[in-house]
């Protein structure tokens, strides 16, 4: 017998606002919650309803087929106006060149050097820092990310110290999450400070981007960074991508890689504090490996730990927990059921991740859970998604994390200030609320 998926609509609906007012209070329970009422569950959010694939069959179909379930949609559309027509947010139909022609800038044999020039910013960033001290760690982490992600894609630029790139991707990345929650149409085109330093930074940003691939191009150097990548890249017909084309690429990877890894590194610091246990048996494998030095690409096959650390918080927190797709034809079905063109699709990494029939005792932290799991099946662990639209930066990121944990607690322990349990904010992005935590030197 084939299965039978079940629909129905998520109870609790209020008249004219639909479940809006109940995600908004709790997000995040509120869409874990849904499993429970169907494995594709309707939402009715003010006029329009929304199909939430709470199945992991039902996630793998619509992330396969990815011309019947294309970018759009809610979540996406927002992001669509800030990023352009980069590969994060271009429909199916620009996506294949698009992605055949960035791909090589993330391939395998590309990784050894990034991660050296990220080993570079982690101990630059983290050289100020003094026993005893306490520090923001979501600031100081995504301090470090941005130091990774400038350092990565504009290598020939300063070292850490590029201030107006720094400043300007810092106010761009917030102005953006900020407006991807924003239920106003136009409300960003409001004149207020906020808005104003948004749109200057944005503007800063991409004169930086034109200076650069003006330079790049002229010198013709191969600075092995992710900008010379995008400038090489080359179609089959030979066609490279347009100064407008690289401009939306760069800021769709600053968007995309920077908070991402700083939110998850800042919860793996929850994580290993609340978890003592685990964090010495991290300690012990990294004076093992790493005898208090820098961690490098060369370590990493041995830091099994770190590394399932990382995939442990990642399924705790998946930074990108909800997205969405764009139905394209009429007549499609999922799971035996209708979904109007036109209707969004939602899907919720966090969601599959706290399915305790998934993932036994989903809402424990145990690193040690990935020591005996075949690889999960797709649909199942999707912290960057999968398919055609799978995360181009999930190997840059994870061993961006995993040198940042290593290099960081090789030499320190983080204590968060005693007080409230760190909480998620409400966000588009699942970042820790602002937390501080006290430095300790442990040689
Ligand atoms: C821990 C870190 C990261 C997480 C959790 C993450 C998560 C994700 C997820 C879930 C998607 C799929 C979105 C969807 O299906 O709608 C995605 C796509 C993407 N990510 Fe990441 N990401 C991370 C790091 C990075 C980094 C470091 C970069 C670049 C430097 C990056 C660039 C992109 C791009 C360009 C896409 C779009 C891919 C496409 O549509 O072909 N990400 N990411």
């Amino acid at each position: 017998m084939p299965h039978q998926y079940t629909s129905a609509t998520a109870p609790g609906a209020l008249p004219l606002l639909g479940h809006v007012p109940a995600f908004v209070r709790r997000p995040y329970e509120f869409v874990a919650g849904l499993p429970a009422h169907g494995d594709l569950v309707r939402l009715r959010l003010g006029p329009m309803d929304a199909y939430v694939a709470c199945h992991p069959d039902l996630v793998r179909r619509m992330l396969t087929e990815d011309r019947t379930y294309d970018k759009g949609g809610l979540v996406v559309d927002k992001a669509r106006e800030v990023f352009g027509d980069g590969l994060a947010t271009c429909p199916a139909a620009a996506h294949r060149r698009q992605r055949r022609m960035v791909q090589p800038a993330f391939h395998r044999d590309r990784l050894p050097g990034y991660a050296a020039m990220m080993a570079d910013e982690i101990v630059d960033v983290t050289a100020p820092w003094r026993d005893g001290e306490v520090v923001d760690v979501p600031a100081a982490m995504y301090r470090l990310t941005t130091a990774v992600t400038a350092r990565c894609l504009f290598a020939a630029h300063e070292r850490a110290g590029s201030l107006p790139v720094h400043r300007a991707m810092d106010v761009v990345t917030h102005g953006v999450a900020r407006r991807i929650m924003m239920p106003l149409p136009g409300a960003d085109r409001i004149p207020t400070p906020g808005n104003r330093r948004y749109h200057r930074a944005r503007a800063d940003l991409a004169e930086i981007t034109r200076r650069l691939v003006a330079d790049y191009r002229a010198a013709g150097t191969d600075h092995r960074d992710l900008l010379s990548m995008l400038l090489a890249a080359r179609d089959e017909d030979g066609s490279g991508l347009t100064d407008e084309e690289i401009h939306d690429q760069v800021i769709t990877f600053l968007l995309a890689g920077m908070e991402t890894t700083a939110a998850t590194l800042s919860w793996a610091w929850t994580l290993l504090a609340a978890h003592p246990a685990v964090r010495e048996r991290l300690h012990a494998e990294l004076d093992t490996v790493l005898d208090g030095r820098p961690a490098r690409h060369e370590d990493l096959p041995a830091l099994p730990l770190t590394a399932r650390v990382v995939n442990e918080t990642l399924r705790l927190y998946p930074v990108s927990w909800l997205l969405s797709r764009v139905v394209t034809g009429d007549g499609t079905e999922l799971g035996g059921h209708h979904v109007p063109a036109g209707a969004t699709v939602l899907f919720s990494p966090y969601l599959l991740h706290r399915r305790a029939d998934l993932f036994p005792r989903p809402d424990r932290f145990d690193p040690d859970r990935w020591l005996d799991t075949a690889r999960p099946t797709l649909g199942t662990y999707a912290p960057f998604g999968a398919g055609a639209r799978r995360c181009i930066g999930d190997a840059f990121g994870t061993t961006e994390a995993v040198l940042a944990i290593a290099t960081i607690a090789a030499r320190w322990t983080l204590t968060p200030t005693p007080g409230r349990p760190v909480r998620p904010m409400r966000s588009a992005a699942m970042r820790p609320r602002p937390f501080t935590a006290t430095l300790t030197r442990r040689r």
